[in-house]
């Protein structure tokens, strides 16, 4: 069995197909029997802090409140999301009413339930429960106002409406509130109602899309906004170089006339980006680093295309948010896959310095390709194993279980690393050795002291507005859904955003990068990289805005959860944007300085 069908056979055993129970293709005979099954709880300002349901102390049904019956096909990402379906232990039949309550079960309340469920309903804890694969929310009780008391619901009511076998939508209504008292019995009912409705299968996830929000005329008038500006930037951008660039060489081409009737050179006009010919393609600084950024961004930006056009292209299942935690299992997937990419792009880039003056950059590239490998997941799980433990000491469903880890960690271990090997061999046997349009002097040229507008300090900066001014109304987008609750689903748009984020980026790097070079540094790689990545910065302001401005998350969970996952998002838009940049600033320079003729 040759390596790579034995790594296919791995990845599907390690994503095993979902099974054909009547779970998945949602048909039901009359009276047969159907589960509600409960998922997290959670106060409702923060949603990333949420519990097992039955980690409350409310009372549990006799049967299957411990095991997942949902086993088989749960997916590492709906794991990863923190589901946590359990059976609710209600009876209920297909068509068949029971408007008279059943009592599931009944507790008296002892002291420390008063006082848990207390403060559960002061935080206005909620849940979640799943009927045939639809969500369902519920509050978990109300304080009453004036009164310094609470009140518990224990009466919920379904209403489900059904079009021949199969569950087109569902209700849930909480009533009968009682006190939360040492000693009160609470006696926990549910009643279902049947209606027949003509509605659809197919659309019964589009009662959960807000398209009020979403496709708000601000959103369509954003990406309006957005895409005028990279017609004018492009527009811009093309103007000021091509006029520039042209004068430029009228420039040098009128001083090597004068040269060749032996004239002497103006000595005033000898300046800017062709003096440094034979500096500019000199290798950057720590190349080793250098090459493994290229590469991981180049990764990064495979897999963001990937799991755009996956949750474009969703229709698959029928919806994108059928099946939970897809969006992240398509992540994972994308990112095994696009190792081979990251591999390439970091090979390939190193072997453009073979033979080049500095000489160790001919023996490091293992090492690079270590890097490369090593980078993402690294700063992933630094970050994401410190959330891990926050959420294991809180006890909430976020909590990564071992067994999904050990998960991940094999499928890291025995595809993304060989992909990643297999990468670098093709990008250091496709890549060309030393190919660039000019050669690189022995000795390094001195940078003079650059004007303010020739300072990356002010050039990184001042390039990473224009992108981050692009995309921040699609972040607000991005951030509620992810933050408050929506389902995202117009992929569309992201697409879009992406598209004129990578315009707008590419185009202010060059500007930039043109600036730099016209103050004779020759050290634009990083500065490209730079440049494209700091809208990632922009970013990571704008997640703390919203932090303060548009949620109420509270507590330590909550706050380091967010930042975290903040954090690793900007990091992650910074290298994306970055690569962005720089493959733009690369091509820049090699075009500018393929029409210089060197003496
Ligand atoms: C559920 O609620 C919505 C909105 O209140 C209503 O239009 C729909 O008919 C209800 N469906 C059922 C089955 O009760």
């Amino acid at each position: 069995m040759s390596p790579s069908i034995r790594f296919l056979l791995l990845l599907l055993l390690l994503f095993p197909p979902p099974t054909l129970s009547s779970l998945s293709t949602h048909k039901y005979d009359p009276s047969s029997r159907l589960t509600l099954y409960v998922n997290k709880i959670g106060p409702y300002a923060n949603p990333q802090e949420t519990y097992p349901y039955y980690s409350l102390p409310w009372c549990k049904p006799e049967e299957g409140h411990q095991v997942n019956e949902k086993k088989e096909g749960v997916s590492i990402g709906e794991t990863l999301e923190g589901h946590e379906l359990r059976n609710s232990g209600y009876h209920i039949f297909f068509g068949v009413n029971s408007p008279h309550s059943e009592t599931s079960c009944t507790q008296v309340l002892k002291k420390n339930d008063v006082e848990e469920l207390g403060r559960a309903v002061r935080e206005q804890y909620f849940y979640q429960m799943y009927f045939d694969d639809l969500p369902v929310w519920g509050m978990v009780g109300e304080t009453v106002k004036g009164q310094d008391k609470e009140y518990i619901f224990t009466q919920r009511h379904l209403s489900v409406g059904y079009n021949n076998n199969r569950i087109i939508e569902v209700n849930m209504t909480s009533d009968g509130l009682e006190p939360l008292e040492v000693g009160h019995t609470l006696s926990f009912s549910l009643t279902v109602t049947w209606h027949k409705t003509s509605k659809s299968f197919h659309n019964r996830f589009e009662r959960y899309l807000d398209n009020e929000f979403f496709e708000h005329q601000i959103h369509w008038f954003s990406i309006f906004n957005a895409f005028m500006m990279v017609i004018f930037l492009c527009g811009m951008v093309a103007l000021i170089l091509v006029r520039t660039l042209r004068k430029d060489y009228q420039k040098y081409e009128r001083d090597e006339e004068i040269d060749l009737e032996g004239m002497e050179r103006s000595i005033v006009e000898d300046s800017g980006w062709k003096q440094i010919h034979g500096d500019v393609f000199r290798p950057p600084k720590y190349l080793m680093i250098f090459a493994s950024l290229i590469g991981t961004g180049w990764q990064l930006i495979v897999i963001i295309a990937g799991v755009i056009l996956f949750a474009i292209a969703g229709p698959v299942h029928g919806d994108v948010y059928e099946e939970r935690g897809e969006v992240i299992t398509a992540f994972i997937v994308c990112y095994t896959l696009s190792s081979v990419v990251a591999g390439f792009a970091s090979g390939r880039y190193y072997r453009q310095f073979f033979g080049t003056p500095r000489l160790e950059a001919s023996s490091r590239w293992q090492m690079t390709m270590g890097v490369t490998v090593l980078l993402l997941p690294c700063v992933a799980a630094v970050v994401l194993s410190g959330l891990n433990g926050i959420a294991l000491w809180y006890g909430t469903t976020a909590s990564i279980p071992f067994g999904v880890m050990f998960k991940i960690f094999a499928i890291w271990c025995f595809v993304s690393i060989p992909l990643s090997v297999l990468g670098t061999m093709f990008g250091r046997h496709f890549g060309r050795k030393n190919c660039f349009p000019c050669r690189v002097n022995s000795i390094p040229r001195q940078i003079p002291d650059p004007a303010w507008y020739g300072n990356p300090v002010f050039l990184v900066p001042l390039s990473g507005i224009l992108p981050f001014g692009s995309i921040f109304i699609e972040l607000y987008f991005i951030f509620t859904s992810y933050w408050n609750y929506k389902f995202y689903y117009v992929y569309g748009f992201m697409l879009l955003v992406f598209i004129i984020l990578a315009i707008v980026t590419m185009c202010s790097t060059i500007v930039s990068v043109y600036f730099l070079l016209n103050a004779e540094n020759y050290h634009w790689q990083w500065t490209a990289l730079f440049s494209g990545g700091f809208s990632g910065f922009y970013v990571f302001l704008y997640a703390l805005y919203y932090f303060y401005f548009k949620t109420n998350m509270t507590g330590l969970l909550q706050t380091c959860f967010y930042f975290g996952y903040m954090g690793l998002q900007s990091f992650g838009m910074s290298l994306l944007c970055g690569t962005f940049g720089f493959a733009s600033a690369s091509w820049f320079v090699r075009t500018i300085f393929q029409n210089v003729k060197v003496d």
